[in-house]
C-alpha cells in the first residue's frame, strides 16, 4: 500500500491532449466495430467451418454486447490457401460460407438490429485461381493479361535468379517462376505473401477500374464500408529495387511509442509508397457518391503515426488501424506515448483515432499480455515455447480492454476477446493451416492459434460451434469456462465487463469525448490516468494499489477493487472508470 501512503488521491487537474468532437459525428468516428472471422464464428451447416447463416443466427450476441458494426473477414470465392485472403472471385460468396442470398440475409438482419456491416477488400493480390491470373499464365509473356500482375524476367544468364531479392512476408522468396507450355522455365511473378497470392500491378488502369467496380458491387448491395487489406502495399517503387531489409507486416515502435522513424519491416520499396494515396482518393469519391455514410479503414502497418495519418486525410480513408497501440505492450509510458501521438497525428487531419488490441493475425491479447515480454510479438506460439501466464494475461487483457474502450475514437474488438479467450498455444502441427507455418518450414507457428472456433455452449460438442461438434481447428479445454452461455450469466465475467463498458461508453458519450492526462500521474511509470468528459479512466500497471478519491463513483472496473486503509483502491493490472 505504499502508493496509498505516499501519493495524493488523484485530483481532476489535467492537461488536455484531445478536444471533444463539437457534435456527434459520423457513425465511424466513435463506433465499436466487432471483427467476425467467418470460418470460426458459428457453423450452421455442420461442416466444421463457420458460415454466413451461422453469423446471422448469432447476431443477437453482438446486439447484447452493444457493438455498432461488424467487420467480416473475407467470405468470397477462394481456394482458402490463406483463409480467404486469396480471392478467386470478388463478386461471389464461397460455397464454404454460403451464397450471395445468405449475405443479403445477413446484411438485412444486421441492419434490422441497427448493426452496420463492413466487408473486407483484398486489392493487393488475387488468388492464383482468379480468372485474371489463369488468363495471364495462358496468354504468355508480354501480353496485356500478364500486365495486370508483376511478371518479370529472372536475373542471370538463363533467368534462373529471381528478379530482385525481396522475401515473402510468409517466408521464402517473394517470386515464383512460371513454366512455359512446352515445359521450359519462364518468367517470374511477384507475391508478397504466399505463391498462391500473386500481386496485382496497380499502375495498370484496368486493375483500378476493376476494383472500383468491385466497390460499387458491394456498395450497391448495401454494405456500410470496407476494411482494406494491405492498404500500404499496393504500389511498389519503380523498378522494384533490391532491398536488404526484412519484409514484415509488423514493425518495431520506439520504446516510448512516439513518432520515431522505424528501422525495418514495413519501410521497404514495397510499402507505403506515395502512389497509394491516389487510389484511395478515387475510392473516397465513389463512397461519397453513395448515401448512408459509408466508410473505409486501412490495414496499413505504417509508422510513424504521422505517416499513417496520411491515409486518413479528409479525401482518403476514414480510419486506419492503430497497430502502434496493439504493439505497445503493457507499459504505462509507452501507452501514453502512443495515445498522445495518435491524437496529435489524427487531429491534424481531422480523423478519429482508432484502437485495437487483437485480430486474426496476432497472438490474442489475453495471452500476449501474459508473456514475460508482452511487447514481443511472436507469430503464434508452440507448446514448446515459454507459455503465457493465463491468469495474469486475462487480468491484464481485461484492464487493457477497459482502457481502450475508455478512449475517444473508434475501437475494434476481435471475436472472442469479449470472452477473454486465450490463444491456443498447443495446437498439433498436423492441424496447422497458416501458410506462414509452412513457408517458414515450421520456424513460426503462425496465426492458427488466434483463429480457433468460438465457444458458444460449455456443455455442447465443439462448445456449440457447430451442430454436431465438427470444428476445423480443435478448441482447447480452457474454452469451456469462457463459453458464451457461461459468461452471459456470470456477473463479473469478461463478457459482462465488455457489455457494461460498452453501455457506459455509449451513455457517457466517451467515443466522442476529450482526453486529458491527470496531472498527478502524467509521468507515472505505472499508471495511465486520463479524463474523458467527466469520467476518469485509470489503469494501474504497477504492483502497488492506487487509492481513489473519497466518494469516487465507480462506473466500471476490470477487476475487484480493494477497500483497505479507509480508501477504495485499484489493485495491480486493473482499470477503473469513475466519476470524481
Ligand atoms: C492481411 C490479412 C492477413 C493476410 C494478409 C494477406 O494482413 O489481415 O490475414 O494473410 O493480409 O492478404
Amino acid at each position: 500500500m505504499t502508493r496509498i501512503d505516499s501519493t495524493p488521491a488523484p485530483s481532476t487537474e489535467a492537461v488536455t491532449v484531445h478536444a471533444a468532437s463539437a457534435t456527434e459525428g459520423s457513425w465511424w468516428r466513435d463506433a465499436v466495430i466487432y471483427q467476425v472471422y467467418p470460418r470460426s464464428f458459428a457453423d450452421a451447416n455442420g461442416d466444421g467451418v463457420g458460415d454466413l447463416p451461422g453469423i446471422t443466427a448469432h447476431l443477437d450476441h453482438l446486439v447484447e454486447l452493444g457493438v455498432d458494426a461488424l467487420w467480416l473477414s473475407p467470405f468470397y470465392r477462394s481456394p482458402q490457401k490463406d483463409a480467404g485472403y486469396d480471392v478467386a472471385d470478388y463478386r461471389d460468396v464461397d460455397p464454404l460460407f454460403g451464397t450471395l442470398a445468405d449475405f443479403d440475409a445477413l446484411l438485412e438482419a444486421a441492419h434490422a438490429r441497427g448493426v452496420r456491416v463492413v466487408v473486407d477488400l483484398v486489392p493487393n493480390h488475387t488468388s492464383d485461381q482468379h480468372a485474371w491470373f489463369q488468363a495471364a499464365l495462358a496468354a504468355g509473356e508480354g501480353s496485356p493479361e500478364r500486365a495486370r500482375y508483376l511478371f518479370r524476367e529472372g536475373r542471370g544468364a538463363g533467368g534462373e535468379e529471381p528478379p530482385n531479392n525481396w522475401q515473402s512476408i510468409f517466408g521464402g522468396p517473394a517470386w515464383t517462376r512460371t513454366t512455359r507450355p512446352g515445359g521450359t522455365p519462364g518468367q517470374w511473378y511477384l507475391h508478397l505473401f504466399d505463391s498462391s497470392q500473386p500481386d496485382l500491378d496497380w499502375s495498370n488502369p484496368e486493375v483500378r477500374t476493376e476494383f472500383e467496380d468491385v466497390l460499387r458491387f458491394w456498395l450497391d448491395r448495401g454494405v456500410d464500408g470496407f476494411r482494406v487489406d494491405v492498404a500500404h502495399g499496393m504500389v511498389k517503387a519503380d523498378g522494384l529495387p533490391d532491398w536488404d531489409g526484412h519484409v514484415a507486416m509488423v514493425d518495431g515502435t520506439e520504446a516510448d511509442g512516439t513518432d520515431a522513424v522505424n528501422g525495418s519491416g514495413n519501410s521497404g520499396p514495397m510499402f507505403d509508397q506515395d502512389g497509394v494515396h491516389e487510389i484511395y482518393r478515387a475510392w473516397r469519391r465513389i463512397l461519397d457518391s453513395y448515401d448512408g455514410d459509408r466508410a473505409m479503414v486501412a490495414e496499413a502497418w505504417v509508422e510513424p503515426l504521422s505517416r499513417l495519418a496520411r491515409y486518413v486525410r479528409p479525401d482518403e480513408m476514414h480510419q486506419a488501424f492503430n497497430f502502434s497501440f496493439l504493439v505497445a505492450g503493457w507499459d504505462a509510458a509507452r501507452l501514453r506515448g502512443v495515445v498522445e501521438s495518435s491524437f496529435k497525428a489524427n487531429d491534424a487531419v481531422g480523423a478519429p483515432a482508432t484502437w485495437v488490441l487483437s485480430n486474426h493475425d496476432v497472438v490474442r491479447h489475453a495471452s500476449r499480455l501474459g508473456l514475460a515480454e508482452p511487447e514481443n510479438r511472436p507469430n503464434g506460439l508452440f507448446a514448446t515455447d515459454p507459455q503465457p501466464d493465463a491468469a495474469l494475461g486475462l487480468r491484464r487483457a481485461r484492464a487493457a480492454s477497459l482502457l481502450m474502450l475508455g478512449l475517444p475514437g473508434s475501437s475494434y474488438v476481435y471475436q472472442g476477446e469479449e470472452l477473454g479467450l486465450p490463444e491456443h498455444t498447443s495446437l498439433d502441427d498436423a492441424v496447422r493451416q497458416d501458410p506462414a507455418f509452412f513457408r517458414t518450414r515450421g520456424a513460426e507457428a503462425g496465426r492458427d492459434g488466434c483463429r480457433v472456433p468460438m465457444p458458444w455452449e460449455a456443455g455442447a460438442p465443439a462448445y456449440g460451434f457447430s451442430p454436431d461438434g465438427a470444428a476445423w481447428l480443435p478448441q482447447p479445454s480452457s474454452y469451456a469456462a469462457h463459453a458464451v452461455d457461461v459468461e452471459r450469466t456470470t456477473p463479473g465475467s469478461t463478457f459482462d465487463l465488455y457489455r457494461t463498458a460498452l453501455a457506459t461508453r455509449k451513455a457517457e458519450h466517451l467515443g466522442t469525448g476529450d482526453l486529458a492526462w491527470l496531472d498527478v500521474f502524467a509521468d507515472d511509470p505505472h499508471v495511465v490516468a486520463l479524463r474523458n468528459r467527466d469520467v476518469v479512466v485509470l489503469a494501474n500497471l504497477g504492483g502497488a494499489p492506487v487509492a481513489l478519491p473519497t466518494g469516487a463513483e465507480i462506473l466500471v472496473a476490470s477487476g475487484e477493487l480493494t477497500d483497505d486503509a479507509d480508501a477504495v483502491a485499484v489493485p495491480s493490472d486493473t482499470t477503473v472508470w469513475y466519476r470524481a
